[in-house]
């Protein structure tokens, strides 16, 4: 065997262990604290959307099936250890003006309602059940979208 070839390999098998820790590390590691600014929009009209990602698990009480799921017969049948996709990646369709007057089936795949249905939907939710409780809880545009584009 030639030097060069052995060269290349040992490059070859350094680099696939770096792929290979790069998924495995990766994959399930749950930020903290991020902001949300989808991709699917390049012309944002909102600032981005702080979640603190974390603290919805713990001191919130959010499932994570609150919020993460995989649709099959009408059943989320995500659990917590499985790949998380993006919400993008399934609510792809754009509309962010007149998205309510959209057919029932494209609302749902509609990004801007899958966000507001999900994180308002708890807010408001939980803000009917105890007012008093849940008086600092966003559900006015300012104190999730901080300011306009
Ligand atoms: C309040 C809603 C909410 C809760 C509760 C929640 N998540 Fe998330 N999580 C999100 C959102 C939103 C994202 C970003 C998704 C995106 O970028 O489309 C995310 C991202 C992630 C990611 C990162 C995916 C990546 O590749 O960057 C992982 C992993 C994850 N969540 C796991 C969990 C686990 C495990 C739990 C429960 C302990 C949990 N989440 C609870 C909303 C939530
Ligand atoms: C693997 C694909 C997939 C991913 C990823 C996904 N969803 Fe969904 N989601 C669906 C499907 C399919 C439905 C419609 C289920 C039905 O027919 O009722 C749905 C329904 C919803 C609904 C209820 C319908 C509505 O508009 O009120 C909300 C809210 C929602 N998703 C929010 C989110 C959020 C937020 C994320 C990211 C944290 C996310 N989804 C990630 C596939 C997905
Ligand atoms: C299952 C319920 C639930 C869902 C879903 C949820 N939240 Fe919350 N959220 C809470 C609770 C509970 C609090 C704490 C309110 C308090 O104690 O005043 C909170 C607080 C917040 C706050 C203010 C405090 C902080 O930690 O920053 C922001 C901002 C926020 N949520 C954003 C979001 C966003 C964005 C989403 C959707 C991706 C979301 N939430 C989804 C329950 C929820
Ligand atoms: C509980 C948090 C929350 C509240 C309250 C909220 N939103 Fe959002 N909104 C989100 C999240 C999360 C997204 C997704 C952000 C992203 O990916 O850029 C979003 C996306 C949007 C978008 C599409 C993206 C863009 O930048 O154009 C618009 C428009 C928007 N919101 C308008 C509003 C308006 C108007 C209000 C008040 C009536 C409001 N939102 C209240 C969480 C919230």
């Amino acid at each position: 065997m030639g030097k060069r070839f052995l060269t290349v390999l040992a490059v070859a098998v350094l680099m696939g262990t770096v792929v290979l820790l790069g998924l495995s590390g990766a994959a399930q590691e749950v930020p903290d604290t991020f902001v949300i600014k989808s991709k699917l929009w390049n012309a944002h009209t909102k600032s981005g959307v702080t979640l603190s990602h974390k603290k919805h698990s713990t001191e919130y009480g959010a499932k994570c099936t609150d919020c993460h799921h995989v649709i099959k017969d009408g059943k989320n049948v995500w659990k917590e250890g499985d790949k998380v996709q993006r919400c993008m990646e399934c609510h792809n369709e754009p509309t962010i003006k007149g998205e309510k007057k959209l057919p029932p089936d494209k609302q749902k795949l509609n990004l801007k309602l899958a966000y507001h249905n999900n994180c308002q939907g708890c807010h408001k939710a939980l803000k009917k059940e105890d007012k008093e409780k849940y008086a600092n809880i966003p559900t006015t545009c300012i104190k999730c979208h901080p300011k306009q584009e």
